[in-house]
């Protein structure tokens, strides 16, 4: 995890550095710092906590200089403390690294370094990374770079800087992100677009191995070899604003509202209305193939990961092939069985960089299988490296709560499931025409939700003091559940746990009291009694139980306490709306305790670390 950014140019770097870190802070934001070229030396300056107490550092200090590179962190290696943030040096403040990623055989090489006369100060892993480089300095930085990083287990994204080479900075890359802007006169390096967005469109995305030397009007960009690159530039067409807060209080309001667009734009040019089918062009895979898989595999991690529960129902349901969905960090170590001919592995992520989706990734292509991936980012290591990619359209995703993210990967479940279903004709037109009409709905659908806000900022008036709050579902109204419960406890830090109604009983229902409110999705027609015995079970105990359902179940409102309705769609499609409610709930009761909404405690964004 952490961000990193670069600057070599004629303007003043600090603010520069200071406005990229900025726009990396959800990678992570327990430290920072910035390390300037400044005359004949280099300075360092950074503190632990957010980037405002950087500014209030800076604030009078304003380091000069036209090079520099800066860091935010999450602690992976060493407590956030001013000691352990970035930049870090090495003896004597030659040479001076960022870096986003874990150095696995840190202690190993602390030990060679230190053997060899190194002194360390700080407890991180990225520390080493500054002395290799040192020691392996003999009049030329880059490749004393290229040595430290082939002494290297683990990830990195790293700027290196030294005031041996003033008109230099080196960066590489392995398995976390790293983008070169490219300008007229100077040069911009960050772990991700949006920091660089405002200088420069076009870009370098570097990969796995590359090295680059990034000077005020050249950049070289070398492979694992020692060879250079003939690298295309990579233009990006998205705005600025496309990531700013656009008068919301929060991100995670504003893309929340973002949804019903999002939605549409993840549709857009899928769906043929003329002859009721589903269109991805940008699929690589052969159809004989899709028709002859027997399992897919889906594996992400957290919110991508229940957008690949809700696609396991989707995809078993419209093409009859058994759907195994994994977490990331499991399968990645649990030695799957995988027959390359008959199987497909699909990653879902919505950065396109969390790590153990990437190894899952790696994992599966190393036993021959085919990769396609759902994700929301052009030109991230999962699009690059999967053999095809659906694009979710949400645009860029700020808030540490995944939401239109969410809401998207669900939508690219049903246009997958659909897709494989008309190659194997699993599922009648009538059956198709249905689910299109109803995803067509959607929009207005979540927009009309969207306008009913105030009700569900009641029910966070209701439940926001509980300690505990349990979801209950069942089918696909529990795996919508599962999502509700890891939004609430991520950002309102309300103890939440997400139970398929009918396992209640077999232990959980003991801790259901009073002060233990249930949220109940119940939308599901033909386990719909079901689950209204489980809600009555609750009830029996003193709960206070909330359900989200559809009018046609009005008759619930004598069994509940409250009831927030959404419109009426086909049963497959109602996770696409139930959630809405529940990102709400999660949003005001952080709200109401006070919580930084887009930026939770020990959370980040993009977790590129293991
Ligand atoms: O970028 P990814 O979709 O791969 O991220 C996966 C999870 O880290 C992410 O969904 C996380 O669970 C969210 N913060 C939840 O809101």
């Amino acid at each position: 995890m952490c961000g990193i950014v670069g600057y070599i140019g004629t303007q003043q770097a600090c603010p520069i550095l200071i406005e990229g870190l900025k726009k990396l802070e959800y990678r992570g934001y327990d430290s920072a710092g910035v390390a300037l070229l400044n005359g004949g030396y280099i300075d360092i300056i950074k503190t632990v906590g957010r980037l405002y107490d950087l500014e209030q550092k800076l604030d009078g200090v304003s380091p000069e200089g036209s090079m520099g590179i800066g860091h935010t962190r999450w602690a992976t290696h060493g407590r956030p403390s001013d000691v352990n943030s970035h930049p870090h040096k090495a003896c004597d403040s030659d040479f001076v690294v960022v870096h986003n990623g874990i150095v696995e055989n840190y202690l190993e090489l602390k030990g060679w370094l230190t053997a060899r006369g190194h002194v360390f100060c700080s407890e991180t892993d990225t520390e080493v990374l500054a002395h290799l480089v040192e020691n392996y300095y003999q009049g030329d930085l880059l490749e004393a770079v290229r040595k430290a990083v082939s002494k290297v287990e683990g990830s990195y994204a790293m700027a290196v800087m030294s005031d041996r080479e003033k008109d230099k900075i080196v960066c590489v890359r392995k398995e976390s992100p790293l983008v070169i802007g490219l300008g007229n006169g100077e040069q911009f390096i960050a772990s991700d677009i949006p920091a660089i967005l405002n200088h420069t469109r076009e870009t370098y995305i570097m990969d796995d191995g590359e090295i680059a030397v990034v000077q005020i009007d050249d950049v070289s960009i070398y492979n694992g070899s020692g060879s250079k690159v003939n690298k295309q530039v990579f233009k990006v067409n998205w705005d600025q604003q496309a990531a700013e807060k656009g008068g919301f209080e929060h991100f995670m309001l504003k893309e929340i509202y973002e949804q019903p667009p999002a939605i549409k734009d993840t549709l857009k040019d899928r769906l043929n209305v003329l002859d009721y089918k589903v269109e991805l062009k940008e699929l690589s895979l052969e159809n004989q193939y899709l028709k002859n898989l027997n399992k897919i595999f889906i594996v992400a991690c957290g919110t991508a990961y229940h957008a690949g529960l809700i696609g396991k129902h989707v995809i078993e349901k419209m093409t009859r092939i058994p759907v195994e969905v994994e977490l990331a960090s499991e399968y990645r170590y649990r030695d799957p069985i995988i027959d390359p001919e008959k199987n497909l592995v699909m990653v879902i992520s919505q950065s396109g960089e969390t790590a153990d989706t990437l190894a899952a990734m790696k994992l599966s292509k190393g036993m021959g299988a085919k990769v396609l991936a759902v994700t929301n980012v052009v030109g991230s290591s999962v699009s690059r490296e999967a053999d095809s990619v659906i694009y979710t359209w949400a645009g860029p995703e700020i808030a540490v709560a995944s939401t239109k993210a969410y809401i998207t990967q669900l939508v690219a479940m049903y246009l997958w499931g659909l897709h494989i279903a008309q190659l194997k004709e699993t599922l009648s037109r009538d059956q198709v025409t249905k689910i299109i009409d109803g995803l067509r709905r959607i929009p207005s659908q979540v927009q009309a939700i969207l306008e009913q806000a105030p009700k569900v900022e009641n029910i966070a008036e209701t439940v926001h003091q509980k300690e505990d709050l349990f979801f209950i579902g069942r089918g696909l109204d529990y795996a919508v559940a599962q999502e509700g419960s890891l939004k609430l406890k991520e950002i309102s830090y309300i103890h939440a746990e997400a139970y398929a109604a009918g396992e209640l009983k077999h232990g959980t229902l003991a801790l259901v009291t009073e002060d233990t409110p249930v949220m109940a999705v119940i939308t599901q027609k033909d386990i719909y009694e079901k689950t209204l015995s489980n809600i009555k079970e609750v009830k029996a105990r003193d709960a206070y139980v909330i359900a989200v359902t559809v009018k046609s179940n009005q008759s619930i409102e004598s069994e509940v306490d409250e009831v927030f309705y959404v419109p009426e769609n086909e049963n497959i499609l109602m996770p696409l709306l139930t959630v809405v409610p529940l990102q709400l709930l999660a949003y005001y009761a952080a709200l109401m305790r006070g919580c930084d909404v887009d930026k939770p405690r020990n959370l980040a964004k993009s977790v590129t670390v293991e």
